[in-house]
């Protein structure tokens, strides 16, 4: 596939602080990429970097191969991008708002106004269309936040932690929404997040950045793989399993914890498949066995020695 961004050796400093260290990567056409990292980790100034609303202290960005000028009109109609802080004219009705972004898009007559409703059927807020966006819950507002920066079906989307402190609801209609640009319409999408659910759900690849730098990327299995634990198997800690803890330590790494045995298997057992029946035929009860999966959480604290989360 052929990159529609690159970015390459970006470096960003506010004062003393370094908010990014030289970030290089490329971004395929219609792929869906993650950007996960913990506060502060220089996500939203990257995004403001890559669509134009600050300039980078050193690097570059190519779109499409060439040197990207941000104020060219071309340029403006590619992106589309979901800030952080929603950006809205809270007095003025939904229409009214995605009037004036259309105005900004050279967006006008009856294919403005088929292009609204389009959008407003789109994030569910038809209905809502004639009241002052101030009238709008959170959730509410979030969705329509996309509506605006996709009112002019740009190639590349990018989401700024658009699901931060908002109902489940409301978080799965944005999910579906950006699937189905994603799937159905071809659309690049660039997302940031810390929830690592989101990440996992969403993206086919995956950047973890931590203090200005990338420290690993891939997809959500490439970046499981850098892990030695992929999984573990908690077995709860009752007289059977105790009787044959030493059977049991003979299948892998052996962790005693206060209710459980954390079981890391063998490469010989990596397989669910060939682990079970050994746990049968030690006696240990289907019912005493749980499996957990690593998850990108593991990944940060292995790489980081922190949690993704404070
Ligand atoms: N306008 C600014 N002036 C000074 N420092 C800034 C400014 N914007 C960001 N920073 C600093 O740059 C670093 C990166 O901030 P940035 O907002 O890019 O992080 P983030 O990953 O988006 O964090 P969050 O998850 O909290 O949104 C932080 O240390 C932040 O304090
Ligand atoms: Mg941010």
């Amino acid at each position: 596939m052929e990159n529609i961004l690159s970015l390459k050796n970006i470096k960003k400093s506010y004062g003393e602080i370094a908010a990014l260290k030289g970030i290089s990567l490329d971004i395929e056409r219609g792929s869906f990429l993650g950007i996960l990292g913990p506060n502060g980790a220089g996500k939203t100034t990257l995004m403001n970097i890559i669509i134009g609303l600050i300039a980078p202290d050193e690097g570059e960005i190519l779109l499409e191969n060439s040197p990207v000028i941000h104020r060219s009109n071309d340029v403006i109609q590619k992106f589309g991008y979901v800030p952080q802080e929603i950006a809205l004219y809270e007095e003025l009705s939904a229409i009214k708002n995605l009037e004036i972004f259309g105005g900004l898009y050279g967006l006008r007559g009856k294919a403005l106004q088929s292009r609204i409703s389009e959008v407003l059927e789109m994030v569910g807020l038809y209905e809502r269309k004639k009241d002052a966006v101030k009238t709008f819950s959170g959730g509410m507002k979030r969705r329509f936040n996309i509506a605006c920066s996709i009112l002019h079906s740009p190639e590349i989307i990018l989401c700024d932690e658009p699901t931060v402190g908002i109902d489940p609801q409301s978080r799965n209609a944005i999910f579906d929404m950006l699937q189905q640009m994603h799937k159905e319409e071809g659309k690049t999408i660039i997302y940031t997040t810390h929830y690592m659910e989101e990440a996992e759900r969403l993206c086919d690849k995956l950047e973890i950045i931590d203090n200005g730098k990338i420290i690993a990327e891939g997809t959500l299995t490439e970046l499981i793989n850098l892990l030695d634990k992929k999984q573990s198997i908690k077995i709860l800690k009752e007289s059977r399993a105790i009787s044959v803890k030493k059977e049991l330590s003979s299948l892998g790494i052996l962790n005693e914890l206060e209710f459980h045995f954390e079981l890391i298997p063998g490469t010989e057992y990596s397989k669910l498949h060939q682990l079970f029946p050994k746990l049968e035929s030690l006696g240990i009860s289907e019912d005493n066995i749980e499996i957990s999966r690593a998850t990108l959480e593991d990944v940060f604290l292995n790489l980081t020695g922190r949690r993704l989360r404070d």
